[in-house]
């Protein structure tokens, strides 16, 4: 049996892994309601711009199932967000900071919990963090969420190291899923040329149907934490799969 702890629940591309896990226990942690037609083996629901409660919250989600019922054991760090879209001379400290709480802290904070209670259990424990080519270039308007980005991909590298130490491994990667037909992308589409002079290269990524649809990333996202070769690289691309 596996056990599939997912953040990001309600939309885009966290609500359309619902149905690729659908024959796992998933273990549900979202911020607001989330609609689906798939088995939900645990809701959780959190704000994760309120650090104090997540810190809390943490210990409650990986205690709320017994490891040893599961062979497998997996994390998927999917919530995030782009704003604030502006460039750095206007963005204020609130926008930065709640940025980087849901981009950066609270994965962290999921990456702790699950290896403090996981890390004595035998089975296979992957954690797969979502991230974005945002991470690797600079983009105008997005100092937040590339900054983010690549501050994610560094914690997730940080704890593989860590995690060589281990009995019994934990396998942490990080997952660039391109441009995908969600919500974000919409916000995106919305900013004013002056705060992201790239903003018609997006909307022509809408017009041309350039996007990914959510169940394709979905798919991939699921083919890459199940991979025989899931312990042998620190990050993967969507490119590298369609
Ligand atoms: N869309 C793209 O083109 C694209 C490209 C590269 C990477 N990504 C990454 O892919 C992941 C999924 O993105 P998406 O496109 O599916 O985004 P989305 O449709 O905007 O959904 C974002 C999810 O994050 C949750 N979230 C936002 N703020 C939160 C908070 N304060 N506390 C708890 N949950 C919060 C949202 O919950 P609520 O419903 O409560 O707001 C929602 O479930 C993100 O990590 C994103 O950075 C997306």
């Amino acid at each position: 049996m596996r056990y599939v702890f997912i953040t990001g629940t309600s939309r885009g591309l966290g609500n359309a892994l619902l149905e690729m896990f659908q024959e796992d226990r998933i273990i549900s942690i979202s911020r607001s309601e989330v609609e689906t037609d798939y088995p939900l083996h645990k809701i959780f629901h959190i704000d994760f711009l309120d650090e104090g409660r997540l810190e809390q919250s943490v210990d409650e989600i990986f205690s709320s199932i017994d490891p040893e019922s599961g062979d497998e054991i997996f994390l998927i760090n999917n919530a995030g967000i782009v704003d604030p879209v502006k460039s750095v001379a206007n963005i204020d400290a609130e926008s930065f900071l709640n940025n980087y709480k849901v981009n950066v802290l609270a994965p962290a904070l999921f990456m702790k919990g699950f290896v403090n209670h996981f890390k004595d259990h035998q089975g296979a424990k992957r954690i797969l963090t979502v991230s974005s080519g945002a991470a690797l270039n600079p983009i105008e308007g997005w100092a937040a969420y590339c900054s983010s980005k690549a501050a994610v991909n560094m914690v997730s590298d940080v704890l593989r190291l860590e995690m060589d130490r281990l009995k019994y491994p934990i396998f942490s990667a990080t997952f660039r899923p391109g441009v995908i037909d969600t919500d974000m992308q919409e916000e995106i589409r919305a900013s004013e040329e002056e705060d992201f002079p790239d903003v018609a290269r997006f909307q022509k990524y809408k017009e041309t149907n350039k996007l990914y649809n959510k169940k394709t990333v979905a798919y991939v996202l699921k083919r890459v934490i199940t991979s025989d070769n899931f312990a042998f690289s620190e990050s993967f691309s969507i490119s590298d799969f369609l």
